[in-house]
């Protein structure tokens, strides 16, 4: 399974007193050396923690691929088409909200994501959406024409951590589903959100049928302790089995 290193919260610290550091460009790099199969930052609307600056710089400096998260929005449409990642990952925003809480509501807005996602495909950026591990919006996803679905593991990092073991397990099995029938309809698969050194292990039983993490905040947490290069290199041992 590949390893996308979600560097947001290298830039939450370093806007807690709007200095210049610790840097995510620098540690998008670090990333990179350490192993890492991708870059993954989200450019918020209220710029929160990733600034536009720092996606520029990323993009220009890494060269493995960088995927953007972003809400569906003109203003991010404008960038993203500017600055020309590798994939944009669409993703449900509220201002109020601590960290993405539920997957994008492709099916409600099937109209409008299908002319959305236009330009992207166009300028040759792949285009992934967020999605609740729910047939549903898989299978609205494969409509809209996007190329992968990121499945949200939330749910089920949340009742792992809470040590609701079983449930947990029913979590992980809607997640089995709708990843294979993302990959029947043709999509590429990947997942994330929430997912910890402990709680990954169960997701990597799936993985004949998802083919990508991306994780953050545990990976940033814990290179508060043990430096930035050991916590992705111990994720990626995670993820390949060691
Ligand atoms: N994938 C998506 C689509 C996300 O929005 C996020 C959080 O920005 C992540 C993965 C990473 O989540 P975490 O920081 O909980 O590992």
């Amino acid at each position: 399974m590949r390893l996308g290193v979600n560097i947001d919260h290298v830039a939450t610290v370093r806007q807690a007193r709007r200095t210049f550091e610790p840097s995510p460009v620098l540690a998008a790099l670090i990333a990179q050396q350490a192993g890492a199969d991708q870059i993954t930052l989200h450019l918020r609307e209220d710029k929160r923690h990733i600034q536009d600056r720092d996606l520029e710089l990323i993009k220009e400096l890494v060269i493995v691929p960088v995927n953007l998260e972003m809400a569906p929005t003109t203003e991010m449409k404008e960038i993203a088409l500017r600055v020309k990642p590798d994939r944009v990952t669409l993703v449900p925003e509220r201002r109020e909200e601590i960290t993405t809480e539920g997957g994008l509501d492709v099916a409600g807005m099937r109209e409008f994501l299908g002319d959305y996602i236009k330009d992207f495909k166009e300028n040759g950026i792949e285009v992934s959406l967020f999605v609740d591990p729910d047939v549903r919006q898989v299978e609205a996803s494969a409509d809209v024409g996007a190329d992968a679905v990121e499945l949200h593991t939330g749910g089920y990092a949340n009742l792992w951590n809470e040590h609701r073991f079983d449930e947990a397990e029913e979590e992980l099995r809607r997640i089995e589903e709708a990843a294979r029938l993302a990959r029947d309809l043709g999509l590429k698969v990947y997942a994330g959100h929430g997912l910890t050194y402990q709680n990954v292990k169960g997701i990597l039983r799936l993985r004949n049928l998802i083919e990508e993490l991306n994780i953050g905040h545990s990976i940033v947490a814990n290179s508060v302790i043990f430096g930035f290069e050991r916590a992705v290199r111990e994720m990626i041992a995670i993820l390949k089995g060691g």
